[in-house]
């Protein structure tokens, strides 16, 4: 009665349970059911007899598998393949121990578990994995992942690069742990902001000081990770080095500045009148920039374009350039030509701020009473108001070959009586405000 009890108990398990005989007569003595569809047979009467040669068809494993159990009397979920009746592979755990029934015969006794379903997710997990590295890894940017806390959990190859290579040094550690403390914190906040508001930070252009104490120019782009709850769990990052473009852009700009300073300086060899003019209007509008909290980047750009803004005076014959007395109708309209022929000079340079549209606008008037376009206002750039209102003041105070200087006295005159007509109220205020801080003196001389 307790024997088919067992018996219908094992029947009725999921897992496969066996008896297997070893000795002259070897071969299975008892399966359940469960082990004859792990095995793929239909009836379990068709195992009994058979060899465990049949199914451990791997020699190395069953060979290990029998060498632990004669050492140990038992082996517990031992990981292997069997062979199925059609010849099909399956991942079984086996729980086995020897058995020695009336000291003569022994026998191996024990249970198997198809594990094939979690072993294939598993491998196809790791598949994954690793397939994701390996593209992680061909990708020429740092990329790296965080965990909530901004730990740093995963990183590919050219990440690790930056930080000698060592993976190992570099997962579970913070930015705070590589970055100077000011950067770090920075990094530190776009990931928090990131982990709080779900929204990405794209193409952030930021400086970065590396472990070996060079700086560099990098274009970072942080998105958040999600669980499949729909939860944030932390954050991907990819940053671009952009040092070698950066550098590259830096180079080409500058080269194409010395030739157009070159060019400049050939205008005032050509044209004495003009000698420091450009350099004077530039202390001018830099000097009004300030007054209007203008970056250092801003206050260089319009440096530059007052150097450069009567360039196109190198192609105006030079008798009328320098013609004493007044000028004809059409001298003067040649003259006027002189910020066309600029703009056409430089409109197709590419420069990081639009310095051809600056130039072409230097003459005009926030009325509409300026050339070459009659632009007004609204559509003239604060830096060619600057221009021109700079231009007025150093080319009255100075000797030209049709007049002498006029003065400071009448440049002010003019000025004021054109604010808010020719030129713009507020640039013409911060030009009285300086011009009276220097007691009336032509201020940009000091210089
Ligand atoms: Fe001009
Ligand atoms: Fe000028």
């Amino acid at each position: 009665m307790e024997y088919n009890l067992t018996n219908t108990l094992f029947e009725h398990l999921g897992v496969g349970i066996f008896k297997y005989q070893f000795g002259i007569k070897e071969g299975f003595v008892y399966s359940n059911r469960a082990l004859s569809k792990i095995l793929g047979f239909s009836d379990k009467r068709e195992i009994e007899g058979l060899n465990l040669e049949k199914f451990i068809i791997n020699k190395v494993d069953r060979e290990e598998f029998i060498r632990r159990l004669k050492r140990d009397g038992k082996v517990e979920l031992y990981e292997t393949t069997c062979q199925t009746k059609r010849n099909k592979v399956v991942w079984v755990l086996i729980s086995a121990q020897l058995v020695y029934e009336k000291k003569v015969s022994s026998y191996i006794e024990g249970i198997i578990q198809d594990v094939t379903k979690y072993k294939g997710a598993n491998e196809k997990l790791e598949n994954e994995q690793d397939s994701l590295q390996t593209i992680l890894d061909s990708i020429p940017d740092a990329i790296y992942f965080k965990d909530r806390e901004n730990r740093i959990t995963r990183v590919n190859k050219f990440y690790a690069k930056g930080f000698g290579g060592k993976v190992e040094k570099i997962l579970g550690k913070t930015d705070f742990d590589f970055f100077p403390e000011e950067q770090a914190r920075e990094m530190f906040s776009d990931d928090t902001q990131v982990l709080k508001t779900g929204n990405p930070i794209v193409g952030k252009i930021e400086r970065t000081l590396l472990p070996d104490g060079t700086w560099n120019q990098v274009i970072t782009t942080k998105v958040p990770m999600y669980n499949n709850k729909g939860k944030i769990v932390g954050t991907m990052g990819i940053t671009r080095d952009m040092t070698a473009h950066a550098n590259a852009e830096r180079d080409r700009y500058t080269m194409v500045l010395n030739a157009l300073m070159v060019l400049s300086k050939a205008l005032e060899m050509r044209d004495p009148y003009t000698q420091s003019h450009a350099r004077d209007v530039g202390i001018i509008a830099q000097r009004i920039g300030k007054e209007l909290k203008m970056s250092n980047e801003q206050l260089m750009h319009l440096k530059i374009a007052s150097e450069l803004h009567d360039l196109g005076k190198i192609g105006i014959p030079l008798d009328i350039l320098i013609k004493p007395g007044k000028l004809s109708d059409l001298e003067y309209s040649l003259i006027k030509e002189h910020t066309n022929n600029c703009y056409k000079l430089i409109k197709n340079i590419d420069f990081p701020f639009p310095l051809a549209d600056i130039i072409y606008q230097h003459h005009e008037r926030i009325d509409g009473s300026g050339y070459p376009q009659g632009l007004i206002g609204k559509d003239i750039l604060l830096e060619a108001k600057i221009l021109a209102v700079s231009d007025v003041l150093e080319s009255m105070t100075t000797n030209r070959p049709y007049r002498v200087a006029l003065g400071i006295k009448n440049a002010i005159k003019e000025l004021k009586s054109g604010s808010g007509t020719k030129y713009d109220p507020d640039i013409v205020n911060i030009v009285l405000k300086i011009v009276k801080k220097s007691d009336n003196m032509i201020f940009w001389k000091d210089k």
